[in-house]
């Protein structure tokens, strides 16, 4: 009977669409599915959604190390790593911060929170002999500086044995370490004290945007 009446109809009248509600939700449904998959099936194809900004590279093991130290003693707690983009900001710490350049960041160490200033584009501003002096009492170098002092990074060494399998770990999430890179970590770090390692991260921080 359906036939009955296709064949009376010529074709696919508007009126039949706007007057029957399930019809109508069912061509509803039918558009936004087709504009959804339009938008989400490239992404599968996408290796990530953020590239990475030209000239970042992941860590290498030393600096690897040194943000773990950053990481574990709570440097966070006093400075953000993200610049906004908003004139005072960029006057004070240079180019605004891009999500590119984070991609190797696991986890990111952006935050909000300054009692000391933004870190992203540290990396270049001093020497490293103004970090190691720094490091072992700010004082010595900014009087008024209320930071506290790390005097235990220049005589710890660096767990080379940790390297290898966190290396490991971040190419499990991404980050496109080498077999060779990998094999050489340990070596990389050997003999180098938690405050190298530390200076290391620092001096490299916010330098790949050019
Ligand atoms: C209690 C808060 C606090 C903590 C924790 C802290 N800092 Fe600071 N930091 C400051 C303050 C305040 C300043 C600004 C005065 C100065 O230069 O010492 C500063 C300045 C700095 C500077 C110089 C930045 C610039 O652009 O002049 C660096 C580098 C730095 N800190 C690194 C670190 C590292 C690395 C750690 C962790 C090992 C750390 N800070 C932990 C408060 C802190």
């Amino acid at each position: 009977m359906s036939n009955n009446n296709t064949s009376a109809s010529t074709g696919f009248s508007h009126e039949k669409v706007e007057t029957n509600n399930f019809l109508m939700i069912v061509l509803i449904l039918l558009v936004i599915a087709i504009g959804g998959i339009v938008e989400i099936v490239p992404l599968f194809f996408q290796k990530s959604t953020t590239e990475a900004v030209k000239g970042v590279e992941p860590y290498n093991a030393l600096q690897l190390a040194g943000r773990d130290i950053y990481i574990r003693e709570g440097c966070y707690n006093c400075h953000s790593q993200m610049i906004r983009p908003f004139r005072a900001e960029t006057l004070r710490y240079g180019h605004y911060s891009v999500a590119g350049e984070f991609v190797y960041d696991h986890p990111f160490q952006w935050g909000s929170k300054r009692t000391g200033p933004d870190l992203h584009r540290v990396g270049g501003k001093y020497s490293d002999e103004w970090h190691r002096i720094h490091l072992n009492n700010p004082r010595d170098v900014v009087p008024e500086s209320n930071m506290p002092a790390y005097p235990w990074l220049e005589k710890n060494q660096v767990d080379a044995s940790a390297m290898a399998p966190h290396m490991k770990a971040l190419r499990t999430v991404g980050v496109p370490y080498t077999d060779e890179q990998i094999a050489a970590a340990a070596a990389d770090v050997k003999g180098k004290t938690e405050q190298d390692a530390l200076i290391a991260y620092l001096q490299i921080m916010g330098r790949a945007l050019k």
